[in-house]
């Protein structure tokens, strides 16, 4: 398979992005042929972005990926705008899509919502996001559920353009993240994220007295009760139990939990001590690549990959439609 995803450059990773998402991309390595992008022209779309936060984030988050376990020498790792091919393409498919689908998306009417001054890039977005995917004739995507309508988009594109010019571009399906939803630890009953403030997330990269005081300062509950499911907080605070501490451990407090004997002082103290562990091999990576200096290569090199693909692709398009 050519797997294809995107992320964009704002702010660090937090936990839900890694077991979210990036572990996934990291899994897709094995036996599949990745191309993984830093989604910049998208984050342009955010009118909150400033020039210097946006320089600095696309490599921060490199390396964050590579620290993860990325593997440049297995997958291509590039920044969008290193490869202006996919705003070339992004016209060409803009003239096969249909506006009314693109008034139909939801993400965009919840942004026009949300503020006042709405970007037509916005309006775009899933446009560009067709000819990411597209441009390389990628045929799996993994992502969360909130993208599957920009896919469904992606699919209806790639089809329009297929029947209009002859058949061209696989339709891209998508590989739904079967990652855990992480909740905030602060307010369990939302997923953690970087949009309701650092409360409500743990940066991968996170001082380790801050990861210890939102754990312990993590919403519970009085106690499981007789014929009650775990609360929201507990049961986060499981998830991510069970996806850093050893099988047995993980049943073990459950065991204790189920017979009320289980003090939630003791699960927190547990959660921490594993979270750190997992993640020191990860900061170690971090660390060494922010020594070694060396990320504006290997982007450069994972976009002239990219190029290469990008090129041929666009050239077929380009002559297709008749434009060369
Ligand atoms: P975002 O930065 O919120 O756009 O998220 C980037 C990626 O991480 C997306 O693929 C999301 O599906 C995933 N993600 C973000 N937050 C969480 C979460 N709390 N739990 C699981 N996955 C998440
Ligand atoms: N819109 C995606 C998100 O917010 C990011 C993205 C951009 C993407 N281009 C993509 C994801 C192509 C998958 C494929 O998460």
């Amino acid at each position: 398979m050519r797997i294809f995803s995107g992320i964009q450059p704002t702010g660090v990773l937090h936990l839900g992005n890694y077991f979210g998402a990036i572990k996934q991309w990291v899994d897709l390595q094995k036996g599949n042929e990745c191309i993984y992008c830093i989604v910049d022209y998208h984050a342009l779309t955010n009118e909150d972005m400033v020039p210097e936060e946006m320089r600095q984030a696309r490599e921060s988050l490199a390396m964050d990926l590579l620290a993860c376990g990325i593997d440049p020498n297995k997958s291509i790792l590039f920044v969008q705008s290193d490869v202006p091919e996919h705003t070339e393409l992004c016209w060409i498919l803009g003239c096969v899509t249909s506006f009314g689908d693109l008034t139909r998306m939801t993400q965009f009417k919840q942004k026009a919502k949300e503020q006042e001054f709405v970007n037509a890039g916005l309006f775009y977005y899933p446009v560009l996001q067709a000819a990411d995917i597209l441009l390389y004739l990628a045929d799996h995507v993994p992502v969360g559920e909130d993208q599957l309508q920009h896919l469904e988009l992606s699919r209806r594109i790639a089809r329009r353009f297929n029947y209009r010019f002859g058949e061209l571009f696989p339709e891209p399906q998508p590989i739904l993240s079967k990652g855990a939803r992480i909740m905030s630890l602060a307010d369990p009953t939302r997923k953690m994220s970087k949009s309701y403030g650092p409360e409500h997330y743990i940066g991968l990269m996170e001082a380790e007295d801050s990861i210890y005081r939102k754990v312990r300062s993590a919403v519970t509950d009085m106690g499981l009760q007789p014929g009650q499911d775990m609360s929201p907080g507990v049961a986060n605070l499981f998830l991510l139990l069970e996806l850093v501490a050893p099988a047995d451990l993980v049943e073990d407090f459950r065991v204790r939990h189920k017979a009320g004997k289980l003090l939630y002082k003791d699960l927190k103290e547990t959660l921490f001590k594993y979270l750190v562990e997992f993640l020191s091999p990860i900061r170690e990576r971090r660390r060494e690549l922010e020594a070694r200096g060396e990320i504006k290569e290997i982007l450069a090199a994972g976009a002239a990959k990219a190029r290469k693909i990008a090129r041929e692709v666009i050239r077929e398009a380009r002559e297709r439609v008749g434009l060369s």
